[in-house]
């Protein structure tokens, strides 16, 4: 595996392997890998010739007081994982070599970024925006993989490769959970035991959301209901959203009457988890 750390020797390595014809899979991640990005990773190494992993903490998406200093890392241990994968290439860019002083080009897209999470956190998709796009530009892949986990982050990704007509493909892979439920995250590693055990009430959550939808329940705000009240049941858990939308625009849907995106936000302890679920109504 080739780890790189300069812009200019990615753009090298990669006109090399275009040149040879091959075809090439990118997976970018801020690192502290778990199963969640090593299924998009073995997915790459599938269905590509050569796959590209990059390991960058964005600042950019991080609003003040949110948790980057703090966000937990391991290069070694991420490079040996990558290593024994079988990844080409590992893209680890200082904070200077994506943003140098004076970076004043961002990338917003409109009004996905200010719907769910973006309430909250008003800042986060304009950086994943701005550093996805300038990675794009940076590896040029054929097809980049991302994960359901972040379903707003996918949906605003995939318009805006659509919006600025780039030539990627992107590819969403399912949510890669813990056997109990609990949806893999980086984040995960914030929760104390009794906190990993409250963790719990957002895939319950879900799931009981999906329950209720195959019982023929078809009100949202019955479901949404239900589900604040277990979160509210849970004294190390407080709610930041939970909501039922549209799949494609993120818009609050009220009857279930398709497949639609059960999506919900819940501090525990230090950490804020996201984790969401398809609601399929039965014929
Ligand atoms: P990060 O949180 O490291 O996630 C990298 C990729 O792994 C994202 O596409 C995310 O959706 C996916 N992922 C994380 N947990 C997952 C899980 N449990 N199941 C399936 N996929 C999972 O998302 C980011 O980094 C950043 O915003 C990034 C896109 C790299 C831009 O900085």
């Amino acid at each position: 595996m080739k780890t790189l750390t300069r812009v200019i020797q990615v753009k090298e390595e990669i006109r090399d392997m275009r040149s040879q014809g091959k075809t090439i899979g990118f997976v970018p991640t801020m690192g502290y890998l778990h199963e969640g990005h090593l299924n998009l990773i073995r997915e790459s190494l599938r269905k590509t010739d050569v796959t590209v992993v990059s390991i960058f903490v964005n600042p950019a998406q991080f609003g003040p007081g949110e948790d980057f200093a703090r966000y937990p890392r391991n290069l070694e241990r991420d490079s040996e994982i990558l290593k024994k994968e079988g990844v080409d290439c590992l893209f680890v860019p200082g904070p200077e070599e994506m943003f140098h002083k004076g970076h004043n080009t961002y990338v917003d897209v409109y009004d996905l970024k200010d719907k769910l999470c973006g309430r909250s956190r008003p800042t986060q998709f304009r950086g994943v925006c701005t550093v996805v796009l300038k990675l794009f530009n940076i590896v040029g892949p054929d097809v980049s993989y991302f994960g359901q986990k972040d379903a707003q982050q996918a949906i605003i990704l995939k318009r805006m490769v659509e919006d600025l007509n780039l030539d990627v493909k992107i590819d969403v892979l399912p949510i890669a959970r813990e056997e109990d439920g609990l949806a893999l995250s980086s984040r995960n590693e914030y929760l104390n035991k009794e906190e990993r055990k409250a963790a719990l009430v957002l895939s319950k959550g879900l799931k009981e959301a999906q329950m209720m939808v195959e019982k023929r329940e078809e009100k949202s705000e019955a479901i949404i209901d239900r589900v604040k009240e277990m979160i509210s049941q849970e004294p190390l858990a407080k709610m930041d959203y939970v909501e039922i939308v549209d799949m494609d625009n993120l818009d609050p849907v009220v009857r279930i009457e398709k497949e639609t995106l059960a999506v919900l936000a819940v501090f525990v302890g230090k950490a804020r988890l996201i984790d969401n679920a398809i609601l399929r109504p039965k014929e």
